[in-house]
C-alpha cells in the first residue's frame, strides 16, 4: 500500500531508532532532562529565539501559545483556513475563553491590510484583538508557501498595534527548503514559533513552541496543566535532533515527488482542477457526479491512499516513507481510476 493520506504516516528510520536508543534521559517535568534541553536549545537557536519547549503534538503548542498570548475575552485574527481554526476542536474557545475574526480569501495567506482592517477599537464593548496567528505551509492551500514580504508587513503591523503574532510552522521546513529563507531572519518576524517534527521531518512524535525565555516560562506552566508534562521523553527529542539534523534537506525529494504526481494531473478524464504543488502537499478536484470518495475507494483498490479534502477534493501528501519508485506507481493508480469513463448508474 502506497499511503500519501500525510506525511505523519512515516515510521522513524534506523538511524533515528538508533539515536533514540541511546539518548540520555531524566524527568522533564523537572527540567532534568537532557536530550530535551538539547533540542529545545537547538530548535531556539537555528531561529534566533532565547527558549523553546518540546511538546507532545502541534496542536499543543499552537493552543498553548494561543493561551499565552491571550486573556479570556480576547480576540485572534487568522485565516479562514487555519488549522488553529478548523482543526483543533474549537480550542481557541475551550481553551483560551478567546473569540476569532477570519480572513476571508482565496490565497491562504494574510496581508498587513485584511488584518488591520480586523483590530478592534479599544472600547469597552468590543472584544481586544491581542493575537494574528499565521500559517506556513498551509495545509488546506495544498502545502502553499507564505510569502515573506507579506509575513514582514504583517509582523511589523503586530509590532505597532502591540499584538502578538504566533507562526503554526507545522511544515515551516517545507517552506524554508523551498525559499532558502535564513532561520533567523524569519524567525524574527514573529513572538512565537511552532514547529512540528513528527510532520515531513519523520519522528514518531513532538513539536517545540519557540519564544521568549519568559513566554516559554508560562507556556511552560500551561503544557503541565495541559497534561502535557512529560518525563524521560529524551528517547522522543532524540528523534527531533536527528530529524533536524537529517531529514530537513531531503525535503526537497518530496516536493520534487509532488511536482511528478501533479504532472500531467489536469489532464486526466475524472480530474476538473489541480493545485499546482509548491511543497509536498497535493491538491486536486474530481468529477463532482461522483465525488471525492468514490475515487479514493478505488484508488485504494489498487494500492493507492489519499485522503478526502472536501467533497470533490483529494489530498496527496509526499514523504520520507514514498520512494520515487512508489510516486511512480502512485502515478499509474492515477491514471488508471482517473482516465476512465464511468457510468453515473455504476
Ligand atoms: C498546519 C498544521 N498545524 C498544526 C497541526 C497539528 O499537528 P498535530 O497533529 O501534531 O497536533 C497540523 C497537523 O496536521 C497541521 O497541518
Amino acid at each position: 500500500m502506497i499511503d500519501l493520506r500525510s506525511d505523519t504516516v512515516t515510521k522513524p528510520t534506523k538511524g533515528m531508532m538508533e539515536a533514540m536508543m541511546k539518548a540520555e534521559v531524566g524527568d522533564d517535568v523537572f527540567g532534568e532532562d537532557p536530550t530535551i534541553n538539547q533540542l529545545q536549545e537547538k530548535a531556539a537557536d537555528l531561529f534566533g529565539f532565547e527558549a523553546g519547549l518540546f511538546c507532545p503534538s502541534g496542536t499543543m503548542t499552537n493552543q498553548i501559545a494561543i493561551q499565552v498570548h491571550t486573556k479570556p475575552g480576547d480576540e485572534v485574527i487568522c485565516h479562514e483556513s487555519a488549522h488553529v481554526y478548523n482543526y483543533e476542536g474549537g480550542g481557541i474557545g475551550r481553551n483560551s475563553f478567546s473569540s476569532v475574526k477570519l480572513i476571508r480569501n482565496s490565497t491562504y495567506q494574510i496581508s498587513a491590510d485584511e488584518v488591520e482592517a480586523l483590530i478592534n477599537d479599544d472600547q469597552d464593548w468590543l472584544a481586544r484583538t491581542s493575537l494574528v496567528v499565521a500559517e506556513d505551509t498551509s495545509n488546506r492551500g495544498g502545502g502553499k508557501c507564505a510569502d515573506f514580504e507579506k509575513l514582514k508587513a504583517v509582523s511589523e503591523l503586530c509590532r505597532s498595534r502591540k499584538l502578538g503574532f504566533h507562526m503554526d510552522g507545522a511544515r515551516i521546513f517545507n517552506s524554508i527548503v523551498r525559499n532558502g529563507h535564513d532561520l533567523k531572519a524569519y524567525g524574527s518576524l514573529f513572538d512565537s514559533i511552532s514547529i512540528c517534527l513528527s510532520k515531513g521531518l519523520g519522528t514518531p512524535i513532538g513539536s517545540v513552541l519557540l519564544g521568549s525565555t519568559d513566554f516559554i516560562k508560562e507556556a511552560r506552566r500551561a503544557r503541565k496543566v495541559m497534561g502535557g508534562g512529560m518525563r524521560q521523553a529524551g528517547i522522543l527529542a532524540a528523534a527531533g535532533i536527528y530529524a533536524l539534523d537529517n531529514h530537513v534537506d531531503r525535503l526537497t525529494e518530496d516536493h520534487d515527488h509532488a511536482q511528478l504526481l501533479a504532472e500531467n494531473l489536469d489532464e486526466l478524464k475524472q480530474v476538473t482542477s489541480v493545485i499546482p504543488p509548491e511543497t509536498n502537499i497535493l491538491i486536486f478536484d474530481v468529477n463532482p457526479e461522483f465525488g471525492a470518495q468514490y475515487f479514493l475507494d478505488k484508488l485504494e483498490e489498487h494500492g493507492l491512499r489519499g485522503v478526502p479534502f472536501g467533497p470533490n477534493r483529494i489530498r496527496l501528501v509526499t514523504h520520507l516513507d514514498a520512494s520515487r519508485e512508489d510516486i511512480l506507481k502512485a502515478k499509474e493508480f492515477l491514471k488508471g481510476v482517473l482516465d476512465r469513463d464511468y457510468s453515473s448508474t455504476v
